[in-house]
C-alpha cells in the first residue's frame, strides 16, 4: 500500500474569512464570519476552518497578514466558447442604439470559422482571465455553432476546462432556417451530439429568439437525454419564461430583469434560483433587475458574469458584486454570497462556494482587510492569491 501522505498547507493570520458555513450563522450571520481566523487545506479540500489560535500545523504555512479570505467566485452563466469582437455594437449602443440578439448572428458567423485550436485557446485566455480575478469555478455554455457540428465541438471545448458545460443550441433561429425546422433540429440530431459533452440544456425565450412553447418542448426533449434544464428568459421584455422556469422546478433561472408580480410570486413559491446578471444591463442601459424586491419576497438570488462578446463582455465577478450592491440594493454580504454559494446552488453543486471541512479548498486572499472593499473600492484589483482544488494558481 502506501503512496505520499497529501500535502497540507495552513493558511493563518486571516484577518477576516468568509466560510458561508450555515453552521456559523448565528455568531457569523448569512457569510459565517469569522476573524483572526486560519484554514488548513489538505489535498484538494478544507481539512480544518478556526480561529488561528488553534490551528493544526501543517507542512506549508501562509501568512495572510490579517487579509480578508473568501470562498472563490462561482459564476454560473458564461458564454465563453466563441470568436471574434462586437465591441463596435457596445460603442453604438453607448450613443443610443439598443441592444438587438440579432448581433449574435454575427458571433456565430466568426465562431463557425474558427478552428478547434482557436475556440479553446479564446476560452482558455478568458477562463485564466476570470482564475486570476478570484472565480474558481464557472459554468460555460456553447450557442455560437447552432449547427450539429459546430455545438457539438463547442461544448467538447468547454469540457477541457469546466464540468459544468450548457447545451444553449436554443440561442437564436440562424439565418438559413425556419423555427420549426430549426427547433426538430435542435430537439432531435444536435442535441443527440451535444448530450454527450453536456450537464445542463438551456434556451434563450425571448422575443426574437424562442417562445415559451418552443422553450418547453426543447428542455423537455433536453431533460428526455438525461440533461437538466435552465433558462435565459425575461431579459429584454416581460413574458412567461420565468413562470414556465418555476413551474417545471428548474434550479435556476437567468436575467430576470423584467418581472411581473406573478413572476416574483411564482419564483418565491417554486425555490427556482434567479440569477440576476447586472453586467448585461450596464453593457446594454436596461435597467437593472429588481434585486432588493426578490429578496425581500424571499427569492434566492445568485450572480453571475454572463461573460459574452456581445450583452456583457466582463469575467469579473467584483464588478457585478459591486453594481449589485449600487444598482440593485443588494448588501456587501448578500452580494458575495450571491457570487459564492448561491451561484454553487443554482448549478446544483454543495462542494464549493463554502469554506468547511470536506469542502473544495476554492479560496481567494483579498488584498484588503474585509470582503466589503469588493464592492467599496470598485474596480481596483484585490485579488492577492487563488488556490483552486488547493493548488495556488494565482
Ligand atoms: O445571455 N441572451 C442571450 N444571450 C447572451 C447574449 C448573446 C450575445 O449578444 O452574443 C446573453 O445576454
Ligand atoms: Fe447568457
Amino acid at each position: 500500500m502506501g503512496g505520499a501522505a497529501m500535502t497540507t498547507t495552513v493558511i493563518t493570520g486571516i484577518g477576516e474569512l468568509v466560510t458561508n458555513d450555515p453552521a456559523r450563522a448565528e455568531q457569523g450571520g448569512l457569510l459565517g464570519l469569522l476573524t483572526d481566523a486560519a484554514v488548513v487545506v489538505e489535498g484538494s479540500h478544507v481539512a480544518w476552518v478556526g480561529p488561528a489560535a488553534d490551528a493544526p500545523a501543517a507542512d506549508v504555512q501562509v501568512d495572510a497578514g490579517g487579509r480578508a479570505v473568501i470562498p472563490g467566485f462561482v459564476d454560473s452563466h458564461s458564454h465563453l466558447v466563441f470568436a471574434g469582437d462586437r465591441s463596435a455594437e457596445f460603442e453604438a449602443r453607448m450613443t443610443g442604439q439598443p441592444y438587438t440578439a440579432g448581433g449574435i448572428r454575427r458571433t456565430v458567423a466568426r465562431t463557425r470559422a474558427a478552428t478547434d485550436e482557436q475556440l479553446t485557446s479564446h476560452v482558455a485566455r478568458l477562463v485564466a482571465e476570470m482564475r486570476a480575478q478570484g472565480t474558481t469555478s464557472v459554468e460555460i455554455k456553447s450557442g455560437y455553432g447552432l449547427s450539429v457540428h459546430d455545438e457539438a465541438r463547442s461544448l467538447a471545448v468547454a469540457r477541457q476546462f469546466t464540468d459544468e458545460t450548457t447545451f444553449l443550441g436554443a440561442h437564436v433561429v440562424p439565418a438559413d432556417t425556419t423555427s420549426e425546422d430549426y427547433v426538430a433540429l435542435v430537439t432531435g440530431p444536435m442535441l443527440a451530439a451535444a448530450a454527450p459533452h453536456a450537464r445542463w440544456i438551456d434556451v434563450f425565450c425571448e422575443d426574437g429568439a424562442f417562445d415559451v412553447d418552443q422553450a418547453r418542448a426543447i428542455l423537455q426533449a433536453g431533460t428526455d437525454s438525461g440533461l437538466r434544464g435552465r433558462l435565459h428568459a425575461n431579459q429584454l421584455t416581460y413574458g412567461g419564461g420565468v413562470r414556465l422556469a418555476c413551474e417545471l422546478g428548474l434550479v435556476a433561472v437567468d436575467h430576470c430583469t423584467y418581472l411581473s408580480d406573478a413572476d416574483v410570486a411564482a419564483l418565491a413559491s417554486s425555490g427556482t434560483i434567479a440569477t440576476l446578471l447586472p453586467g448585461v444591463e450596464f453593457s446594454t442601459r436596461h435597467p437593472y433587475p429588481d434585486a432588493r424586491g426578490l429578496l425581500d419576497a424571499g427569492v434566492r438570488v445568485a450572480l453571475a458574469s454572463d461573460c459574452n462578446p456581445g450583452s456583457c463582455f466582463t469575467s469579473s465577478m467584483a464588478l457585478c458584486i459591486a453594481l449589485a450592491v449600487r444598482e440593485m440594493r443588494m448588501s456587501p454580504a448578500e452580494a458575495l454570497h450571491a457570487a459564492t454559494a448561491t451561484g454553487a446552488a443554482a448549478l446544483d453543486r454543495d462542494d464549493v462556494g463554502v469554506l468547511a471541512p470536506g469542502k473544495a479548498a476554492d479560496l481567494v486572499l483579498l488584498d484588503a482587510p474585509s470582503y466589503v472593499h469588493l464592492a467599496y473600492r470598485p474596480g481596483v484589483p484585490l485579488v492577492a492569491g487563488v488556490w483552486q482544488a488547493g493548488r495556488p494558481v494565482v
